[in-house]
Formats: C-alpha cells, sequence, structure tokens
C-alpha cells in the first residue's frame, strides 16, 4: 500500500507537470482526483481494510500526499489563468496614443433653432409651451374653431383627411365617431389647452402642420407654425400688440414698426393679417416686400366669444388673443433660404450650412 502511494504520487506529480494547459490539466484532476473514480480516491478506500497499526502509518502519509498534490495541482492552474490574462492584456492592449476617431456630430436644424428661440421669449413672458397632435380631429382643428361642417372657410385650408375614426385608432374606445385629419394648423391646440389647463391661459404651441398643397418654392404640404394664446380678463388689442412687439424685438433683435390689417378667420374676432416694415429696405419699397414697404407676417385676432366658450371659458368674463406665426416663412426670411422645400429635404449640403 505505501509502495502503491508512493507510486502514484510520481505518476500524480509528473501528470501534473506535464499537463501543457487548462483542458489537459483538468483532465489530470478528474483522473487522479475524481470523487467517483479517481485513481488516488480509489487508493484511499483501500485505507479501511488496513490493520490499525498500518492506517497509523499510512493514513498521515496518505493525507500529507493528498494535501501535497493538490497544492502541486493549484498552482499549475493559477499559472495557467495568469498566463490567459496576460496573454489578453497583449493581444486586446489598447493604443492609447492613436488619433481618435472622429464623430461626425450633427446640428440644429435651422427650423429648431428659430423655434427653440421664440419658446425662450415666451417663457420669458409667462407662457406654457405646449404639444398637441398632429392627428388631429375634425373636431379640434375645425368645429372648436367656430369652422361648422361645410363652412366656406374649410377650403382655405386644404385638407388630409385619413381613413378610421378617432374612435377607431383608440381601439373603439373613444366616445365619439370622429373623423380623422392631419392638422392644417396649430390652432387645435388653443381650444385643448384651455380643456386641461382652464383660464387665465398663456400659451404657445409650435408644430407641424399639413396641407394638401400644389408643391413650389414656397408651398410645402409638410410647414411648422407656432400658435399663441392668452387669455385672461381685460385682454385687448393693446395687449395683442405689446407682445407682438416683444416677439418680434426678441427675433430681430432691434425695435419692429407693425401695422394691423383686417384679416378674416373665424375663430378671431376682430381678426387681422400683422405686417412689419419692411426690414430689407427699411420701408421705401423693394423685391422683398413687393414695393409697399411692409411685409406681411403674422395673422392674429381677439379670440372668438365661441372658441372660448368651445374651452370651458365664459367669454363674459374672459377675452383674448391669438396669433399663428408662420414658423417656416419667418425661418426662410431670417436665413434668406429662397425655397421651402430645401427645409424638409434632407439634403445635407442644405442642413450643413447651420
Ligand atoms: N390658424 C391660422 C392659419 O393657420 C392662423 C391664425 C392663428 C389666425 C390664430 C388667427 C389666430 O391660417
Amino acid at each position: 500500500m505505501q509502495k502503491e502511494l508512493q507510486k502514484l504520487g510520481v505518476e500524480a506529480k509528473a501528470a501534473i507537470e506535464q499537463a501543457a494547459d487548462l483542458a489537459k490539466l483538468e483532465k489530470v484532476d478528474v483522473e487522479y482526483f475524481g470523487r467517483k473514480d479517481g485513481k488516488l480516491n480509489n487508493l484511499l478506500k483501500q485505507l479501511k481494510d488496513l490493520s490499525v497499526e498500518e492506517k497509523k502509518t499510512i493514513g498521515p502519509m496518505a493525507n500529507a500526499l493528498k494535501a501535497e498534490l493538490s497544492e502541486l495541482f493549484n498552482a499549475k492552474k493559477q499559472e495557467f489563468e495568469r498566463a490567459a490574462i496576460t496573454q489578453a492584456v497583449e493581444t486586446e492592449k489598447i493604443d492609447v496614443t492613436l488619433p481618435g476617431r472622429a464623430c461626425p456630430a450633427g446640428s440644429l436644424s435651422p427650423l429648431s433653432t428659430v423655434q427653440y428661440e421664440l419658446e425662450d421669449i415666451f417663457r420669458s413672458l409667462g407662457f406654457m409651451v405646449l404639444d398637441g397632435p398632429e392627428l388631429e380631429s375634425d373636431y379640434y382643428n375645425f368645429e372648436a374653431l367656430n369652422i361648422p361642417p361645410h363652412h366656406p372657410a374649410r377650403d382655405t385650408q386644404d385638407t388630409f383627411y385619413v381613413k378610421g375614426t378617432l374612435r377607431q385608432a383608440q381601439g373603439d374606445k373613444g366616445k365619439k365617431r370622429e373623423k380623422l385629419l392631419l392638422r392644417t394648423h396649430t390652432s387645435p391646440v388653443q381650444v385643448r389647452a384651455m380643456q386641461k389647463y382652464g383660464v387665465p391661459l398663456r400659451a404657445v404651441a409650435p408644430g407641424r402642420v399639413f396641407r394638401y398643397e400644389a408643391l413650389d418654392a414656397s408651398h410645402d404640404n409638410n410647414f411648422n407654425q407656432l400658435e399663441g394664446l392668452m387669455v385672461d380678463e381685460n385682454i385687448s388689442i393693446a395687449n395683442l400688440i405689446a407682445v407682438m412687439k416683444t416677439l418680434l424685438r426678441g427675433i430681430f433683435k432691434k425695435d419692429v414698426k407693425v401695422r394691423l390689417r383686417p384679416g378674416y378667420f373665424p375663430f378671431v374676432e376682430p381678426g387681422f393679417e400683422l405686417d412689419i416694415h419692411c426690414l430689407i429696405c427699411g420701408g421705401k419699397g423693394c423685391s422683398v416686400c413687393k414695393q409697399s414697404g411692409w411685409v406681411e407676417l403674422l395673422p392674429c385676432g381677439m379670440v372668438h366669444p365661441n372658441v372660448l366658450r368651445a374651452g370651458g371659458a365664459d367669454p363674459q368674463k374672459y377675452s383674448g388673443f391669438a396669433f399663428g406665426l408662420g414658423l417656416t416663412r419667418l425661418v426662410m426670411m431670417r436665413y434668406g433660404i429662397d425655397d421651402i422645400r430645401l427645409l424638409n429635404s434632407g439634403d445635407l449640403r442644405f442642413l450643413k450650412q447651420f
């Protein structure tokens, strides 16, 4: 038994030494130290058949051998593991002196730049900045804005109607079967805002609007507006003009002369077209202002009582003004962009200039 142990010891040591890699070492592990059929264990099982005397000498020997072998085994195993790490560090090392890879940075579309500037101006005047759905119901886009079905004013905004109804779009949970359309203006946010936040209220709502237009340099079927609404007690045209002048000073960085002409929109009464004194020629007359000295910039007016009612506000107590700034138009004027289609073209040659 003693001899057998010594022999096994020599054999196992040699096997551990000679194992060329981790996989081979693991095989040695199973062969000698495996619980079920490992050579060492098989030998140790015979200990119980020995006499007490023999057990006294061979027992400690066997334990010592076992400890020695397992130490040897672990050392070898660690050696392999360390080598694997060193190799990984070698092959995966990073050359920190290499120049970095350039990451192309995009930039804001001029539409966003101007929109954010306007939002800042209005926030400073205490306005909320709101959002509304682009897929809108006939009710908010027209009816709530005092434009009943068959009203001729609908013809001024050529509309993309969408198949299906609001109820279907909401999985038939909506209350009414409402016709859907792509909003033709940001004005539907007026009534949505009053319904949601109540009055008094100051809000602007920038966003994309859609019209069924033949495309040319000044018409796109998809452009941006910024709606404004202020409702409170005793709001008058003077407030409208004051806010518009503050807005224009913010945009053009100087005082701008304005004039109001009558304009018709069913949701305002009275309604206006606000013109600005032409900034190109200073009012003398040029091609931009078509020799008139004035440039039409934004439609506006005092909120119609029916619209206030639709928003849940009492027209006896409250009044307000609303305006619909043509954001796309403003961007084109500001940057001298002469074709509206460039803005939604996604053409990098255009976009990289901003
Ligand atoms: N919604 C109108 C349009 O797009 C503009 C407008 C807004 C007019 C608010 C008056 C008041 O034509």
